[in-house]
């Protein structure tokens, strides 16, 4: 509503800014081809590209860096249970101390834990999880440093650009009569706010002026993902 002035704000020094959301389950590969699973939330889309924000230290990181690829597991409010169940583990042995030290344990197998199940990629060998809604198979374009003018963070974040190859997506969620339209109605996301999950509301607020663009202008005539 326009016109009426709110609680006037007072100056905060929050230890974290993670004002809410998509939770990512990203799968990759280990070094002994094993799948490695872990839950992230700093990410968001442009076009088919994907930025990650990642701490440098996770095996994610590591893996992502060592094998260019990943699945990035859209997982639906319903399966917060098992996103829980991974939170805290790394799948990094010995755990790293600054996890050590925030009561994180090595867990090794990651879909056996959370009891998702685990289904090779088709354009990567990175693990998608079967039971999250949208599975999307993604290739490392850049790597991006964060906060190197910190002298206490320099080093420990990246955020990585990728490049999506591959958009699976479960039936339930897509748009009736349109092949290649997730319905916003049905796709009910997991939103990480601070510390804890969140669902979306029920209901669309309010007719979106956005909405009136029909999705497919937003993809250039004749543009295929490259593999
Ligand atoms: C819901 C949720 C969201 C998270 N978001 C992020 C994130 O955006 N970036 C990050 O680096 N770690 C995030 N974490 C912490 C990672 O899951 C954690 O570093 C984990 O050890 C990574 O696993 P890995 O070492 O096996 O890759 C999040 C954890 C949870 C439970």
């Amino acid at each position: 509503m326009h016109g009426t002035l709110g609680p006037t704000a007072v100056q905060i020094d929050p230890a974290i800014l993670y004002f809410g959301t998509p939770v990512v389950l990203i799968g990759s590969t280990n070094d002994d081809g094993s799948y490695n699973l872990a839950p992230m939330s700093s990410a968001w889309w442009v076009g088919w590209r994907c930025m990650l924000g990642l701490a440098r230290n996770s095996r994610t990181t590591e893996n992502m860096i060592r094998t260019g690829e990943c699945v990035l597991n859209l997982p639906s409010a319903e399966l917060v249970a098992a996103v829980d169940s991974l939170a805290r583990t790394t799948g990094s042995d010995p755990v790293p101390p600054g996890k050590l030290y925030r009561g994180y344990r090595h867990a090794k197998d990651k879909f056996g834990l959370c009891g998702l199940t685990a289904l090779s990629g088709e354009t990567v060998s990175a693990p998608r999880a079967v039971e999250c809604p949208v599975q999307m198979e993604a290739k490392v374009a850049h790597m991006h440093e964060m906060a190197e003018d910190d002298a206490v963070f320099r080093g420990h974040l990246a955020a990585i650009e990728v490049r999506i190859t591959r958009v699976h997506a479960h039936p339930d969620i897509m748009m009736d009569g349109a092949s290649n339209r997730i319905d916003p109605d049905k796709w009910r996301p997991l939103i990480l706010s601070f510390q804890e999950f969140y669902g979306l509301t029920p209901q669309r607020l309010q007719r979106s002026e956005l909405g009136q663009i029909p999705e497919a202008m937003y993809r250039p005539p004749g543009w295929q993902p490259a593999l």
